[in-house]
């Protein structure tokens, strides 16, 4: 390994230079793609439909011809293990047949009617039994999933203010974009038009830190703590040995309703973290793989929440009281819910999901041996990821002082340009049930090629 001063390992020069030769291959392989997207500039802002897709590490996204199971073609005809799987939305896997057959079965038969299915109490009742929580709503998005829950939060308890780790992320919920400067809690960059000061609204804590919590919540202004029980967008953050037991002590103690969002954490078996470790959240949120791909989102909340939520709110005025949407609970969602829930992210799948991203974890961590990158991994369930440091993340403030954004493009485009697909936001690699071992050694080899080409 030649000597270097950069904290990953790798000098900059030398990314910079292997990161032209990458981008110089992904341009020549996809005309199709480049002019799909100066085509789409006409239309759209950026070119893309969704601001986030401008993330993708090559110099223009791949416009996609089709996906299927855990791969994806895009329109110049190369294929991808799918690896981002629509960053979680298709944990599942691409058009599982059950959801599909669920589907078209439903379209046949109403799609959204503003009246409730069968379906949506099977839904609430499979949530009932992996989370531990009886009572469920719907929305379409975990976003407003977490928005609802925050709301009735600060409706049962009086209180005004949420608490959030540093770092976290929750969907577009205007209380979550704060971060800390020192003591103080600032509004995290990027935070697009906030509509109020998220210093006025939120407490900072970071994670794996109960002692910060317990000063967060100690004066009974906190309504809610929302979190996911592992940090798993900015880089997966596990939870030290006691930290989950603290933090449900605490907020008791404090009488601060505890809200897990499951979203991301949901890799870790058929309950999330939640479900595998007991844990009693007072609200569960969980969205994007529930439906198969299909928009829905749900939280669910305990007999006595849903008890104070009855006393304080009257639900008369329900349609006015800042919870709702309109196709929310719709039928087709409810039938997709029921066969990606019943019938493809079962027990059994994650039998083979979760030693699959084992086998993922295992590929990288030897090739970060045998290359002796100062570098770590780390694994929660079906769901692996990659850290340019040598031991893993305690907190977020950690992972980000760690980052290096030109190394992880170069990182992404070159698995890419070897056809894998990884999320576009730090080095993560999710599972779904019909991703195999094949899949898993293409990323290990050109990972491994990367490294061989970095650290030589
Ligand atoms: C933990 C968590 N919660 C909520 C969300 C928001 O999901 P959506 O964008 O589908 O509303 C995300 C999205 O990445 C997430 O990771």
């Amino acid at each position: 390994m030649t000597a270097s001063a950069s904290p990953t390992g790798v000098e900059p020069r030398r990314i910079k230079k292997l990161l032209d030769i990458e981008l110089a291959t992904f341009a020549e392989r996809h005309p199709k793609s480049r002019s799909l997207h100066e085509h789409a500039r006409s239309s759209l802002l950026d070119g893309v439909p969704m601001n986030w897709m401008v993330k993708w590490a090559g110099p223009f996204p791949l416009f996609l011809e089709s996906a299927s199971g855990a791969h994806a073609t895009c329109a110049d005809g190369h294929e991808y293990v799918d690896l981002c799987l629509g960053d979680t939305g298709a944990m599942a896997g691409h058009g599982p047949a059950a959801v599909r057959a669920a589907v078209e079965r439903q379209l046949a038969r109403g799609i959204t009617t503003m009246l409730p299915t069968e379906d949506a109490a099977w839904v609430g009742a499979e949530l009932a039994r992996r989370f531990g929580l009886p009572a469920w709503q719907f929305t379409l998005s975990a976003t407003d999933a977490n928005r609802f829950s925050l709301r009735i939060a600060r409706e049962i308890t009086g209180r005004p203010l949420v608490a959030v780790h540093e770092y976290c992320y929750h969907g577009s919920v205007d209380e979550t974009f704060a971060v800390l400067d020192g003591d103080r809690v600032v509004a995290r960059q990027g935070n697009v038009g906030p509509a109020v000061d998220p210093a006025e609204t939120t407490r900072v804590v970071p994670y794996n830190d109960l002692d910060a919590l317990d000063r967060a919540l100690a004066d009974g202004r906190v309504a809610a703590l929302l979190i996911e029980p592992a940090l798993t967008n900015v880089g997966i953050v596990l939870p030290l040995p006691g930290y989950l037991e603290g933090v449900r002590e605490i907020t008791r103690r404090h009488g601060t309703i505890l809200i897990h969002d499951e979203t991301h954490t949901i890799c870790a078996g058929p309950g999330g973290v939640t479900g595998a470790g007991g844990y009693e959240p007072d609200m569960l949120v969980i969205g994007k793989t529930i439906g198969g791909g299909i928009p829905v989102a749900a939280y669910g909340m305990t007999a006595q929440v849903a008890d104070r939520i009855r006393a304080a709110a009257p639900w008369e005025d329900a349609d006015v009281g800042g919870i709702g949407g309109t196709l929310a609970g719709y039928a087709l969602s409810m039938a997709a819910a029921r066969a990606a829930l019943g019938e493809v992210l079962t027990e059994a799948a994650f039998e083979t999901m979760v030693p699959l991203a084992a086998r993922w974890e295992r590929g990288v961590q030897d090739a970060i041996d045998r290359h002796a990158a100062p570098w770590s991994v780390t694994r929660l369930g079906a769901r692996a990821e990659y850290h340019f440091m040598p031991a893993p993340p305690r907190d977020g403030a950690d992972q980000i002082a760690h980052a290096d954004a030109e190394l992880e493009r170069l990182l992404h485009l070159w698995v890419m340009n070897r056809g894998v697909l990884m999320t576009p936001f730090h080095n993560m690699a999710l599972m779904s049930p019909v991703t195999t071992a094949a899949d898993v050694d293409r990323h290990t080899s050109a990972f491994n090629e990367a490294l061989a080409t970095l650290f030589a």
